[in-house]
């Protein structure tokens, strides 16, 4: 290697591949070396190879380096927010009574189908101008606030415009079976039909979406129901995902097993048995603790179970306006350990390596290694457990999307 684009030094790197090193740190002060979007090297600062010469060079000052925050479960395109919502769960009203009187993720829709892609874009960027500033550098953005064909691809079509326009990479999930429809008036073999005949095959088709995702619980869809959206999906070459066991013990974690599900989310109601089938598929179990905190849940998923059974464990925001309007992915580490018991080293585990797991991108992004892509985060920290222990603070210093400083 004779030059690079960028060499980082003087930094702690917290490379978070997976090994027995905690956090993946040397102990020693490292550099990183990026040619182009890629990391080429990793090493000791007193071993960078002789006769390197660096285009840019960046002191760290002994800052942290991890890799970029990969925020793998997010609802980020909306209109509207769902305040008079919260205050009547705040009186004592449930999600569920809510839900069922017609609100909730319907008057989400009912805002998000009246926006324009304008509209949605401007509303959606600002949000993801905060996450990226703290560090999230790839993210998934799921659909699921049109409920129609048209709606719910004008959502993933702004899903993709923000990837361009922000520069953070974007996964895009097709989440069509999320609630039904008011209109549609109970007729839910009419909209699983629509689900599976229209909007998969469209998705697919435009190349609008990475994944498919539904909602296995009592207030949405049975797992028969879901099953049949996963065969279309899989029909089509897309990989799926469950919202599984988040409010009742629904089936939602066997459900993905028995489609290899990349993951299952919330699971805050998973049973032994649940948590084995996830363990025999390789399946991710995406803990969302935003979700739990918002809606003052008192289950929380079986982390010793997971660990038991060796399940990798993701942290995300699950940010939506109805249960999880968390704005900082470093809020969602803190109640990740505060409320659910993970570590701080798990939790930022869970929010990168095992993150791209669950996107099905563990070859690309999460760790800091050779042959990765240079999305890169030094932090304003002495040791990277104070990611998860800060309430509000903002520490990072540098991010790099890329190779690119931003
Ligand atoms: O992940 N659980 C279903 N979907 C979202 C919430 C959607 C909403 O309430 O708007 C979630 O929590
Ligand atoms: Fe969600």
């Amino acid at each position: 290697m004779t030059h690079c684009d960028l060499l980082l030094r003087n930094v702690h790197v917290a490379t978070m591949v997976a090994g027995d090193r905690a956090w993946g740190y040397s102990g020693r002060t490292g550099a990183v070396a990026v040619v182009e979007d890629l990391v080429t090297w990793v090493g000791d600062d007193a071993r960078i190879p002789a006769g390197l010469e660096p285009r840019q060079e960046l002191d760290g000052e002994g800052r942290w380096l991890t890799p970029g925050l990969v925020d793998c479960h997010t609802h980020l395109v909306f209109a509207g927010t769902r305040v008079p919502e919260f205050e009547r769960r705040l009186g004592g009203a449930s999600y569920e009574e809510i839900a069922r009187e017609g609100g909730g993720i319907l008057s989400t829709v009912a805002a998000t189908r009246r926006a324009s892609e304008r509209e949605l874009m401007d509303q959606a960027s600002r949000r993801l101008a905060l996450l990226a500033r703290r560090g999230v550098t790839t993210i998934e953005i799921k659909s699921g606030y049109g409920l129609d064909v048209e709606s719910e691809l004008k959502m993933l079509r702004v899903a993709r415009s923000l990837g361009s326009a922000s520069g953070v990479t974007v996964q895009t999930t097709l989440l069509g079976a999320h609630a039904l429809p008011a209109e549609l008036h109970g007729a839910r073999d009419e909209y699983l039909a629509l689900v599976c005949d229209r909007m998969i095959p469209q998705a697919s088709a435009l190349g609008l979406a990475d994944a498919v995702d539904a909602f296995c619980e009592e207030i949405a869809f049975t797992p028969e129901e879901c099953g049949r959206v996963f065969e279309a999906a899989i029909a089509h070459g897309l990989p799926v995902r469950v919202h599984a066991d988040q409010r009742t013990n629904g089936g939602g974690a066997a459900l993905a097993a028995r489609y290899r599900a990349r993951s299952a989310d919330h699971l805050e109601h998973t049973s032994e048995a649940g948590v084995k089938a996830l363990a025999g598929a390789g399946t991710v179990a995406v803990l969302l603790p935003g979700a739990a905190h918002f809606l003052r849940d008192s289950a929380i998923p079986p982390l010793a179970s997971f660990r038991a059974h060796q399940v990798p464990m993701a942290v995300a925001s699950d940010l939506n306006p109805g249960s999880s309007p968390v704005l900082d992915p470093l809020q969602a580490l803190s109640l990740g350990c505060l409320l659910f018991g993970l570590t701080p080293e798990e939790a930022l585990t869970g929010m990168t390596r095992v993150a791209a797991r669950a996107l099905g991108l563990e070859d690309r992004v999460g760790t800091v290694a050779p042959g990765r892509r240079a999305d890169l985060v030094a932090w304003s920290i002495g040791h990277p457990s104070e990611l998860s222990y800060w309430i509000g603070h903002e520490p990072a210093w540098v991010v790099i999307r890329g190779g690119h400083r931003i």
